[in-house]
């Protein structure tokens, strides 16, 4: 049955993990895959979570179907997050929020959803995107196309091709947007930028699709999440967001994401809520119980979120610190040219390395950081930055 099945390409981020648990080289680094390492160099279990957790051990709960949707408890506390506590779309019951098998997961329900309302429309994703938006959106039928967005010249933003790109979009076209920390380029929108984008979308009636898998890591969990607040204002009647706890949370393999779909009305959220369910059903029936109970436990407890708040603020000014030290400690060993490194927020920085000095960071250095030039600045540290700035410096230099 499977002779004819032929080798598929491995996945361009996942792939170079199993390749860097493969290198038996001591002192390798993985600056690939998109997790947060602390000064350690291990994956954080948040204080916040671990108590929660502690608390779910002792009650020793049995294990039941999750609604179709999700626990209640979390997609409530999640609407609140993204949207804002006091959002007069909450208020008016406009917003259908679904627990997701993370933020891809998100993305593939949505993107489903959206191929069964507007079996015609195409998606436009910025170029670049993460590499797995182009595949969950092709995978649902997708006729998928790009946006101008990064600007090799100026390792910035390239707002007026953006701008011009999607305003050539026909009606009706799905723009999947990344909220804050730009996966892959660290590139972001200011919030006079996203005005303008949101009154374009708007003008052109386009469908805002906003990915949220980072809220927090740059500025705060309200000032990262503008672009859902600014679409939220601006009467638009329908945008979908997706969002993710993995990185905020640090909770990757407990896979917690949400997609929340916001209706013109109430009665027509809950119209979509059930074509949602409907398509969940349709494939891994409903989420799992662990992960959304964590999440649940901690934002639902002022004491424990605000324990939270606090963790992921060290997160994030431990990986500023990180941006700030290798730019100087690049310039100190002789490559001052990545100055933008610091610019650039989130947990990747597109470094402008080439394919070459990729592979030649992997290969004489072992050294792992994704073919494109993205690196995950989250995964440096006091012990490994000066390896990877010397190896940095030396193949920018060959
Ligand atoms: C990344 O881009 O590295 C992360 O979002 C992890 C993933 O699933 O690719």
């Amino acid at each position: 049955h499977f002779a004819s099945v032929e080798m598929t390409p491995g996945d361009p981020i996942l792939g170079l993990t199993e390749a860097y648990l493969a290198d038996t080289r001591p002192g390798k680094v993985n600056l690939g895959v998109g997790i947060y390492y602390d000064e350690q160099g291990r994956i954080p279990l948040l204080r916040a979570v671990r108590e929660v957790e502690q608390a779910l051990a002792l009650e020793a709960k049995p294990r039941g179907y999750l609604p179709i949707d999700g626990l209640p408890a979390y997609t409530q506390a999640t609407q609140k997050l993204v949207f804002g506590a006091d959002s007069p779309l909450l208020a008016a019951g406009r917003v259908a929020t679904s627990q997701t098998i993370g933020g891809s997961g998100a993305l593939r329900i949505g993107a489903d959803l959206l191929k069964k309302v507007l079996p015609k429309a195409k998606i436009a994703i910025s170029n670049p995107s993460w590499e797995n938006h182009r595949v969950v959106f092709s995978a649902a039928g997708f006729d998928v196309v790009d946006y101008a967005y990064y600007d090799a010249a100026t390792h910035g933003l390239d707002f007026a091709g953006m701008l011009a790109d999607l305003g050539k979009l026909e009606p009706g076209t799905v723009v999947l947007l990344h909220a804050c920390c730009h996966n892959p380029t660290g590139v972001d929108l200011t919030a006079e930028q996203w005005k303008q984008v949101v009154a374009l979308v708007k003008d052109h009636n386009l469908l805002p699709f906003v990915d949220m898998a980072y809220q927090g890591f740059d500025k705060g969990i309200d000032t990262d999440a503008t672009a859902v607040r600014l679409f939220a204002e601006s009467g638009i009647e329908s945008f979908v967001v997706a969002n993710s706890y993995s990185k905020s949370f640090s909770l990757y393999g407990e896979r917690v994401g949400a997609l929340s779909v916001v209706g013109a009305s109430r009665e027509e959220a809950l119209r979509v809520q059930s074509l949602v369910k409907r398509t969940i059903r349709s494939n891994y029936s409903s989420p799992s119980t662990h992960g959304g109970a964590l999440v649940a436990g901690v934002l639902n407890s002022v004491e424990l979120r605000a324990m939270w708040e606090q963790e992921l603020t060290e997160m994030r000014e431990r990986i500023h610190a990180m941006r700030a030290g290798m730019v100087q400690k690049l310039a100190a060993s002789g490559s001052p040219q990545f100055g933008f490194i610091q610019q650039q927020a989130g947990m990747f920085s597109y470094s402008g390395l080439s394919k070459a000095q990729v592979d030649k960071l992997r290969e004489d250095y072992a050294i792992y950081a994704i073919g494109t030039g993205r690196i995950c600045v989250a995964a440096l540290n006091h012990a490994n930055l000066d390896t990877v700035v010397s190896a940095v410096a030396a193949v920018s230099k060959a």
